[in-house]
């Protein structure tokens, strides 16, 4: 593998949040030195965004995906929903039931109340704004097995159909929603609660990181609610203003 593609690799994988390698035993190392190995062993590495990608092309190359487990106990693959030309991505972590019923992210009761905090805040903040107008995907478009938090070896199979979404979307603001999407766009390791309300970057884009919606259904997260609708403040103003 050539200098140069072993950095754009390199790169994919620091935007997936990926800080570690591990090198499968038995596999070759990349040539260290410009004269390369008559019989390298191929590295099984997902591919790159293509150049020319699309949304679709994305559809297409998930297919009727199996490479990972989550394949195993899945009804529909929930890929993502809304206005591919957004200027503001949010994403989740991935489906649930009623996600993975009905092959659409954000559904559900969370979801609901997702559409309610996106429409009310824009509403109250003056910008005319509908969830439609607006994109949604997740970090695994496969629901895991009863609502777990998906698997790193999972969130870096899946993690390269988001990269290759946003990549094609390109939006000027991405909110991450939940501590799985803070951690897989941002390579942060804290807490939620450490970065909501804070700014960072995926490739130059700024992310605004801010509570998952299930979280805030719980009663008892009152304060958080209030705390998510001023993030949710911020990434409006930033990108309606
Ligand atoms: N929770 C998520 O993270 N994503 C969904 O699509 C639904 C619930």
């Amino acid at each position: 593998m050539d200098a140069e593609l072993l950095r754009q690799y390199l790169e994919f994988y620091q935007d997936l949040g990926i800080r570690t390698l591990y090198r499968q035993v038995g596999q070759a190392l990349p040539p260290a030195n410009p004269n390369p190995n008559p019989n390298p062993i191929p590295m099984d590495l997902p591919p790159l965004a293509p150049t020319g990608d699309t949304l679709l092309k994305i559809i297409e190359d998930i297919g009727d995906c199996r490479r990972c487990r989550l394949s195993e106990a899945r009804n529909k693959i929930v890929f993502g929903v809304g206005n591919p030309e957004s200027p503001l991505v949010f994403v989740g972590e991935g489906p649930g039931a009623d996600e993975d019923a009905q092959g659409i992210p954000f559904v559900g009761r969370a979801g609901q109340l997702l559409t309610q905090m996106i429409e009310g805040t824009a509403k109250k903040e003056g910008i005319e704004l509908l969830r439609k107008d607006i994109y949604i995907a997740n970090v695994v478009k496969c629901r895991p097995p009863e609502n777990r938090t998906p698997e790193p070896d999972e969130m870096e199979i899946c993690g390269q159909f988001l990269h290759r979404q946003l990549s094609v979307i390109r939006p000027k603001v991405i909110c991450a929603l939940g501590g799985t999407a803070a951690r897989a766009l941002t390579g942060h390791k804290e807490g939620v609660t450490k970065m909501r309300g804070k700014w960072f970057k995926w490739q130059e884009i700024p992310v605004m990181v801010t509570y998952h919606p299930s979280y805030l259904l719980r009663p008892y997260n009152q304060e958080a609610k209030r705390e998510a609708w001023e993030d949710l403040k911020k990434v409006l103003h930033y990108v309606y203003d």
